[in-house]
């Protein structure tokens, strides 16, 4: 089974401070980090020190060409990653003493991906081979719908939730945390979502992130793992590690206990540390 990533590549701009800016507030930052990120970046790079084999699928400015070299240095095929005439996308992160985050996204070339570019990527790709997209791109309901059509599975993160186009009918697994389930399904009790599932798309999976108490799988039962207990640093892309950690073990056939159980040891780590990718453990360290 191939894994194709359709999703964004941001260069991360990381401002430590005591406490994030309230509006009509200037705090000072004690350091500033220039970073590769973006949910699609960082989710490749989760699957590919997880074990698996992925293709990335992206845009970027003639500015970006460090992302693609780190997606590249981590064993990503990234021979669908093109240029844009826009700029690279990018994003402000503000990271507080207890590791807390608030981001700003700018788009930039993440924005520029077409129904062609879905195409011409997709072409490479067919039954049984998997799809992830997150929510920072454009194009995504087109690209879940083509891929359906070609027998592909689709996993979706739909990270941020802002704007989400994607049609839930094409979904097989959807990996998202709580605050997102309960915009996206009306709730995050995992009862009433699986209630809710025969609605939505009775062959779709839930996987919901529940921080520091772990992680659920709603589909088929519900089941449960508990998280690690750590000090974090920095939690900017546990989410990330967790879904490409989690897919990876999926896609190697593991059960969706396993499976969480392995993501959640590898978010766990990748709190303790700075940054987005940088962040991500290889599968050795687990
Ligand atoms: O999930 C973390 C990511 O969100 C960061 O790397 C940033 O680029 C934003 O996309």
């Amino acid at each position: 089974m191939k894994i194709l990533n359709f999703g964004s590549l941001n260069i991360d701009y990381t401002y430590a401070v005591s406490d994030i800016a309230l509006p009509g507030q200037t705090v000072a930052a004690s350091k500033m980090d220039k970073n590769v990120g973006g949910k699609g970046l960082n989710q490749s790079v989760a699957l590919a020190r997880a074990g698996a084999k992925v293709c990335h699928a992206g845009k970027i400015g003639r500015d970006g060409d460090m992302l693609r070299e780190y997606l590249a240095s981590c064993g990503v095929d990234v021979s669908l990653v093109k240029y844009s005439d826009k700029p690279t996308g990018n994003a402000v992160i503000q990271v507080n003493s207890r590791g807390e985050n608030s981001i700003v996204v700018y788009g930039g070339a993440n924005r520029d991906i077409t129904e062609a570019d879905a195409a011409s990527a997709l072409e490479h790709f067919s039954a049984g081979d998997m799809l992830l997209i997150q929510n920072e791109i454009t194009c995504t309901r087109a690209i879940a719908k083509a891929a359906k059509a070609r027998g592909m599975s689709v996993a979706l993160n739909p990270s941020p939730l802002d704007g989400l186009e994607v049609d839930m009918s094409d979904v097989d697994i959807l990996i998202l945390n709580e605050n997102e389930a309960k915009t996206l399904l009306g709730t995050s009790v995992p009862e009433e979502i699986e209630a809710a599932l025969p609605r939505i798309n009775p062959g779709m999976r839930v996987v919901m992130t529940l921080g520091s108490r772990g992680a659920c799988h709603i589909g088929g039962g519900i089941v449960y793992v508990a998280a690690q207990k750590v000090t974090a640093v920095d939690t900017t892309g546990a989410g990330d590690t967790f879904t490409g950690y989690f897919l990876s073990e999926i896609c190697a056939g593991k059960s969706p206990e396993a499976a969480m159980k392995w993501a959640s040891r590898a978010a766990a780590i990748s709190v303790t540390r700075h940054g987005a990718a940088a962040s991500i453990p290889k599968r050795e360290e687990l």
